[in-house]
């Protein structure tokens, strides 16, 4: 059963892929496939990523049924403007060839990307790669549009960041898995997110972060940050997203409907700043093109090459995120 009637496509060309770098991430969903309720009430909520979940949150007795209702789920329901994103189980089970099989031949049209936990090597994206390319064909879906998402969740996934986010043009996100890293590093804590009791100095997370960060920027990936399990505190989901987002992360995985506000809030760039990068855009190309000057003052700063790179990455991040202009360029009068 190949699942093509009548689906919307969603996605744009760019470049070799359907593409998406800059789909709107701030806050990804995570819906236990195993749960028809959950996966009828993620419909209503205001995220920019669901992801339907075969992996760790759901029993290896339910596995087979959370694939059909996941299936009946993208096909039936309605997640119109959000990215959606099923998570298989990682390449050490015996289920992961089948999550695919069933989810994409069931749904592959009304599925965006595969998010594959727990990844260890390029060979396991490359793997994935092939799989969906075959099914594709099969099914008569076009080539290459479901795109991958890969877990970061290991010592050894860390350590081969870059051949792994090298490893496929389907990929579109690295997603950190702050828990099972955690463990795969036998980090002494028991509270995902938070600092290791006895780590005073410095936050232990700032190499792994970077690194995830390096190795996406470097092959045109987003960055997403994982979950925080405190659910009912706030403000620490605040300030655990605060501190990616502060580092160039585009969102962050949110476990319940009460942190989805904070996640679009904190890694939304605030107006102030989006009305200031499109300012400087339209300035600089105005006094680039029509004065040809390279280095100009726009109010009391003077902008250049790199301001526009900078107001490039505020002001994408700020349109995805459907940000409105508040403010407009006027050239000056000669
Ligand atoms: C998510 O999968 C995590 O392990 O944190
Ligand atoms: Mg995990």
């Amino acid at each position: 059963m190949c699942g093509r009637d009548s689906a919307p496509v969603r996605g744009v060309c760019r470049g070799a892929r359907y593409g998406v770098a800059m789909r709107s991430r701030r806050s990804c969903l995570a819906v236990p496939g195993s749960s028809p309720r959950f996966l009828e009430k993620a419909q209503g909520l205001a995220v920019d990523e669901v992801f339907l979940d075969l992996e760790d949150s759901v029993a290896p007795l339910a596995k087979e049924e959370a694939r059909g209702n996941i299936v009946a789920a993208l096909r039936e329901g309605d997640w119109s403007g959000r990215v959606r994103v099923v998570r298989v189980n990682d390449l050490s089970t015996q289920w992961t060839y089948r999550d695919v099989i069933e989810v994409v031949e069931g749904a592959g049209a009304f599925l965006d990307c595969l998010m594959l936990p727990k990844v260890e090597d390029a060979g396991q994206v490359a793997w994935l790669d092939t799989l969906l390319t075959q099914i594709e064909r099969t099914c008569g879906l076009p080539v290459g549009r479901i795109g991958i998402e890969a877990q970061i969740e290991s010592a050894r996934g860390l350590v081969n960041v870059d051949a792994i986010a090298a490893a496929s043009p389907r990929l579109e996100t690295l997603v950190f898995g702050p828990a099972d890293f955690m463990a795969s590093i036998n980090m002494r804590t028991l509270v995902v997110g938070e600092q290791p009791p006895g780590y005073t100095e410095g936050d232990a997370y700032h190499y792994i972060l970077m690194r995830i960060l390096m190795a996406a920027r470097a092959y045109g990936l987003q960055a997403i940050d994982g979950p925080y399990l405190a659910i009912k505190d706030l403000d620490g989901y605040r300030r655990v997203a605060a501190r990616s987002a502060a580092l160039g992360f585009d969102g962050k995985w949110v476990l319940h409907p009460t942190q989805i506000e904070a996640a679009n809030e904190v890694f939304s760039p605030s107006q102030a700043d989006y009305d200031r990068a499109e300012l400087i855009l339209d300035a600089y190309g105005y006094y680039t093109t029509v004065e040809r000057r390279g280095a100009v003052m726009l109010g009391d700063e003077m902008i250049d090459e790199a301001s526009r790179k900078m107001a490039l990455v505020v002001a994408a991040k700020g349109r995805a995120a459907g940000l409105p202009r508040t403010t407009a360029f006027t050239p000056p009068t000669a």
